[in-house]
């Protein structure tokens, strides 16, 4: 059976267990991350075929600052490779690549490749691949509040227009719609301060699988669940 992905605009991804899969083979974890990097170009191919629009990926979090140095710099490697390997063929499917979070607390080398393929692909519109980078829901959220709290305070807003639609144009998802569904991999089932605004009434799909293990079978799988799902957003059946 072909399967489509067709009320699916936005799948958000949780790419959890790069250390343990390069654990439990004896080898140094950068190298799973190594693997997981492939895990992500295989995504990215899938979900072109699945016609999925939006990807969001977790590939780096707030959080994730608190790891030993020489692990963030060698994430921070990988994800400037893959920028510099990947550009070709988001130029060849006219891939949009957004980011979200704290950028300005990346290194700067890593900023600027950012920024360069971001604005690169600004016309492009068959997809957008979103990286959450320096990423956590609440900071996202506090800067949203903050960004309001200004206008009013230099006079272009009043408290009262303050609504959900008002704050989410304040988030860095502005102008992405909400996400339809969010994965996890390795067995973790919760959200860990990922998108928990946007992803209010998203589908929730969990597995062991491990990160880098991650491919067309699980997806599929996952957007086969998806659409045998009935959301009602609170609403009656
Ligand atoms: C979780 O595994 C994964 C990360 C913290 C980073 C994800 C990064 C990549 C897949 C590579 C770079 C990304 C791009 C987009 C080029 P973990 O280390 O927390 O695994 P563990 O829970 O088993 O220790």
């Amino acid at each position: 059976m072909h399967t489509t992905a067709k009320s699916l605009r936005h799948l958000a991804i949780i790419m959890d267990g790069n250390g343990r899969w390069a654990e439990r083979r004896g080898l140094p974890r950068i190298e799973g991350h190594r693997a997981g990097v492939q895990a992500v170009r295989r995504t990215i191919e899938q979900c072109r075929e699945l016609e999925i629009p939006h990807l969001t990926l977790y590939a780096f979090s707030s959080e994730n600052w608190q790891r030993p140095a020489a692990e963030v710099s060698q994430l921070m490697r990988l994800l400037r490779r893959f920028l510099k390997e990947r550009k070709k063929d988001l130029h060849k499917h006219r891939i949009r690549l957004k980011t979200i979070g704290e950028i300005e607390r990346l290194p700067r080398e890593v900023r600027e490749d950012l920024q360069a393929a971001v604005a690169a692909s600004r016309e492009y519109d068959r997809g957008t691949l979103i990286l959450a980078l320096s990423y956590g829901s609440r900071n996202e959220i506090v800067r949203a509040a903050r960004q309001f709290a200004e206008k009013v305070k230099s006079g272009q807003a009043d408290p009262s227009e303050l609504n959900e639609e008002t704050l989410a144009a304040g988030l860095d998802t502005a102008g992405i719609p909400d996400p339809d569904l969010v994965i996890r991999t390795s067995g973790e089932i919760r959200l860990s301060n990922f998108l928990l605004w946007q992803a209010s009434y998203a589908e929730l799909w969990f597995t062991d699988t491990l990160w880098p293990d991650f491919g067309k079978r699980e997806l599929t799988e996952a957007v086969e669940d998806f659409n045998r799902r009935h959301r009602r957003y609170g609403k009656r059946g």
